[in-house]
């Protein structure tokens, strides 16, 4: 393991401020970086030198350098900063933590930023992204995973958490969203290890950024979900925020056919909060994030009563899984519902829409997924449910052009946000 001495030289040149930042980034993810030749890698130097650099920003891109602040350092230091007010008024409502993919400024300059509280940046990172967030009150961490392997290993552990640490304090991040999906046995090395992973994140980032956030997200419901036998009790007890991502609820289908279903089914919802709650994990920490996606199902035969037969596709021992389908962005359900002159049909069973269509080739496909109705349902659950808010993956999946309709649909979800 190089990257524990490879931080100490990268804290040790950052104080001294003679590389970079964009440049450390690059050392920091860079593997094959020669051997460095230093001492023992502490924990101490490596708080010491962050804290340092922290103080002494220089290559910070914001039009104004307190907004490469993390949210929570301003809130100590800078109290009366206009954004840092907007940062405090927000702790009054619920959370709105929205998943990010990739976009430019185009898409993200048209999030609703007041609605929103935390955003989780998956796989990339934007400096101006940050700028504007911060500006607005509104905290960014960065999404991390591990590889199952290392789970066991404390060394391995360790340096992946110091590793973000730093990564996320040189990037002006306000913490990291932990989205670890694999399968893990019941009882195994594993299963400690990763209850041990979020609660050395925790402890280091609270350390080294007092307050920033360490969230963690969770199948629909706990248990053997997908066979992630987690400690979500230990999870849940380590974490600020446990999102619950109450959706890919078809990821196994153990009961009748192989057929299109709902991807995110309110009395699903409803029970995978219980099955949380019941864990011990106080509803303060819990986030309903839904999806602003749906599934596309390719039928094998479509009945009468528009039951579509789907493609066997076996997923972690179950016969049957939504993997027979594609995922697609709303706004993507929206364009191909209007193209075809689909009828709506309002499933009573899960309170979501789905249709079906026939494409050139005369193939049928249904179209599972969540609109403006089905969701109002679902953030009216998170509120009555006393949760901590609501979340999305992701906010970019909207028609974020100029066209009258595509400002509507922008309208029509961001406003029923709470
Ligand atoms: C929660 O975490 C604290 C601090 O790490 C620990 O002392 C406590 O035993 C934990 N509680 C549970 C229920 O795991
Ligand atoms: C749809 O029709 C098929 C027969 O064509 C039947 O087997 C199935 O139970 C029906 N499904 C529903 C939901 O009514
Ligand atoms: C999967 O299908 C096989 C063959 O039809 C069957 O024997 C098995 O019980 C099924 N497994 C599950 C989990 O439904």
């Amino acid at each position: 393991m190089q990257f524990a001495s490879l931080l100490f030289l990268v804290f040790s040149a950052s104080a001294s401020g003679k590389i970079l930042r964009s440049h450390l980034w690059d050392v920091i993810f860079d593997q094959h970086a020669g051997e460095p030749q230093q001492k023992k890698f502490q924990l101490e130097h490596f708080t010491d030198d962050l804290q340092y650099s922290l103080e002494t920003l220089s290559y910070c891109p914001c039009e104004n350098q307190l907004l490469c602040m993390p949210l929570e350092e301003a809130k100590r230091k800078h109290e009366s900063a206009d954004h840092v007010q907007k940062y405090v008024e927000k702790n009054n409502k619920k959370e709105v933590f929205a998943f990010v993919l990739e976009c430019d400024i185009t898409v993200w300059s048209k999030f609703y930023w007041d609605k929103l509280t935390t955003i989780a940046t998956a796989g990339f990172y934007d400096a101006y992204l940050v700028c504007h967030a911060h500006k607005n009150g509104v905290k960014v961490v960065k999404m991390g995973n591990i590889p199952t392997s290392d789970l066991p290993n404390s060394h391995a552990r360790l340096t992946w958490a110091k590793v973000h640490a730093s990564d996320v304090a040189l990037k002006f991040l306000d913490g990291i969203n932990i989205d670890f999906e694999d399968a893990i046995d019941d009882g195994s090395e594993e299963q400690r290890g990763l209850t041990s992973l979020v609660q050395e994140t925790a402890e280091i980032f609270h350390k080294i950024m007092p307050g920033s956030q360490v969230s963690f997200d969770v199948a629909w419901k706990a248990g053997g979900i997908d066979s992630r036998y987690y400690d979500y009790a230990g999870i849940g007890n380590a974490s600020d925020i446990i999102f619950i991502m109450a959706y890919d609820e078809q990821s196994q289908i153990f009961d009748g056919s192989c057929t299109a279903r709902p991807n995110s089914d309110i009395y699903r919802a409803a029970v995978g909060i219980q099955s949380y709650l019941k864990l011990g994990i106080p509803s303060e920490k819990l986030i309903l994030g839904v999806p602003w996606y749906g599934y596309n199902y390719p039928c094998m035969s479509l009945d009468l009563n528009e039951t579509c037969s789907i493609e066997k596709v076996p997923f972690r021992g179950a016969n049957c899984s939504d993997a027979a389908g594609k995922e697609y962005p709303y706004s993507f359900m929206i364009s191909t519902f209007n193209q075809h002159h689909a009828t709506y049909h309002w499933d009573k069973d899960s309170l979501t829409p789905y249709y079906t269509i026939k494409d050139e080739t005369g193939q049928y496909h249904q179209m599972r997924y969540d609109d403006p109705r089905s969701l109002s349902y679902k953030y009216m659950l998170a509120v009555a449910s006393g949760l901590q808010g609501v979340g999305m993956w992701t906010a970019n999946f909207l028609d974020y052009t100029d066209s009258p309709s595509a400002v509507e649909q922008q309208d029509q979800m961001w406003s029923l946000l709470p």
